[in-house]
């Protein structure tokens, strides 16, 4: 069986990674291809995330870049469309939600090669986010749908797919963190002047949180304001530092920075690292939801909706949009002591990919 897999951006990463440890091992029943679009090119984003995770070399770069959302995924296509005719797959793989994920899907379903969606049937049922797009346009053309939780199937059925294409399998970037765990069990903190169970952790870089001056501004004052109580470890994404300079808001960070660590995007051995032994994350990002969920660390999530709903209603997390006074109130919550305390939903368990790999050789 011939199988292309795709990556893009950086959260697709941490989902191919275990995918690709398990196909190596059915050497002789799978051949493996490796595409990367070239969606998400700085070493930081990409490069580290390679090596940390021991993903081998993709066998094709892509090297499509930035563009607007119909440039990137106009480019992949056409790019993409070569590499199925030159290699013809009898599958292709695609993870999670990004422009690559729906651009390679589509190419390969309209070349009547079969789709396997990885993290299938996620809603946040907020069109504004392309993601959203990108989900359920996915899953509308794939012929195989993994779901990492249960309310995932739900979607699905209420979108019309068929339940023998619909596989609840658990969640491969929990492979990734129990794989990985092992791997920084005696290794220290990133940064010196942090101390264990003292810090929280930050990222953020969704457009409705960053692409604003006003929406960023409210949000950096937010920051300035819990620096006061806690140290701060933030992670800016380049879109976010983008935007900070533009803005014309860098007088903002350096005023957070007289008790917070202000650094560009970490490998994924530190940010692990970090997450294990911090108090709290506060965060935008899907896959922190799910990662603290699975650590039992507190978790505030900058947005105004999930689609990963079983790290609110199983987990640690709690959503709180870009509001400052919503933000304040949970972490008053959490510094009282009083923040919920979650559990790990059901496969989490490091065993996804196995699961997956099995039902495709099927
Ligand atoms: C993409 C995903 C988002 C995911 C995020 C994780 C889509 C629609 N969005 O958003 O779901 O959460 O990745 O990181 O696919 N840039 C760089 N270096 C890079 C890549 C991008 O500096 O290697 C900058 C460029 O200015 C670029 C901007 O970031 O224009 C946005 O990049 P893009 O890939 O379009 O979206 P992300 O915001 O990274």
């Amino acid at each position: 069986m011939k199988v292309i897999s795709v990556v893009g951006a950086r959260p697709n990463l941490m989902k191919i990674a275990p995918l690709a440890r398990v196909m190596g091992k059915k050497h002789g029943q799978i051949t493996h291809l490796l595409v990367h679009t070239g969606q998400h090119y700085d070493h930081d984003l990409s490069a580290t995330f390679f090596k940390e995770l021991e993903i081998p070399e993709p066998d094709v770069n892509l090297g499509v870049g930035s563009g607007s959302h119909a440039e990137q995924t106009g480019k992949i296509m056409i790019e993409f469309e070569k590499v199925i005719l030159q290699y013809k797959p009898d599958l292709i793989i695609v993870v999670g939600d990004v422009n690559s994920t729906i651009a390679c899907s589509l190419v390969a379903s309209k070349l009547g090669i079969k789709v396997a969606h990885v993290e299938a049937g996620l809603r946040s049922f907020d069109r504004t986010m392309p993601e959203e797009i990108n989900r359920i346009l996915t899953d509308a053309i794939s012929d195989l749908l993994f779901t990492t939780e249960e309310i995932a199937n739900k979607n699905l059925r209420r979108e019309g797919i068929p339940e023998e294409k619909i596989f609840f399998v658990g969640n491969v970037m929990i492979d990734t963190v129990i794989h990985c765990l092992e791997k920084i069990e005696n290794v220290a903190l990133p940064f010196d002047d942090l101390k264990e169970n003292d810090y929280a952790v930050i990222t953020l870089h969704r457009p409705s949180n960053v692409d604003n001056p006003e929406v960023l501004r409210n949000i950096l004052s937010a920051f300035h304001s819990i620096s006061k109580k806690l140290k701060l470890v933030i992670a800016l994404h380049p879109r976010t530092m983008k935007n900070v300079k533009a803005f014309g808001f860098e007088d903002r960070l350096s005023q957070i920075s007289h008790n917070a660590i202000i650094t560009g995007p970490l490998g994924y051995l530190e940010m692990l690292r970090l997450n294990r032994s911090a108090r709290m994350v506060i965060t935008d990002s899907g896959g922190l939801q799910e990662e603290t969920t699975y650590l039992g660390i507190p978790c505030i999530t900058m947005r105004e909706n999930t689609e990963r709903p079983s790290t609110i209603q199983i987990g640690t997390n709690v959503l709180v949009g870009n509001d400052p006074d919503r933000l304040f109130y949970y972490f008053e919550k959490f510094m009282s002591n009083n923040f919920k305390k979650g559990q790990i939903p059901p496969l989490w368990d490091g065993k996804a990919a196995e699961r997956i790999v099995e039902i495709i050789l099927q």
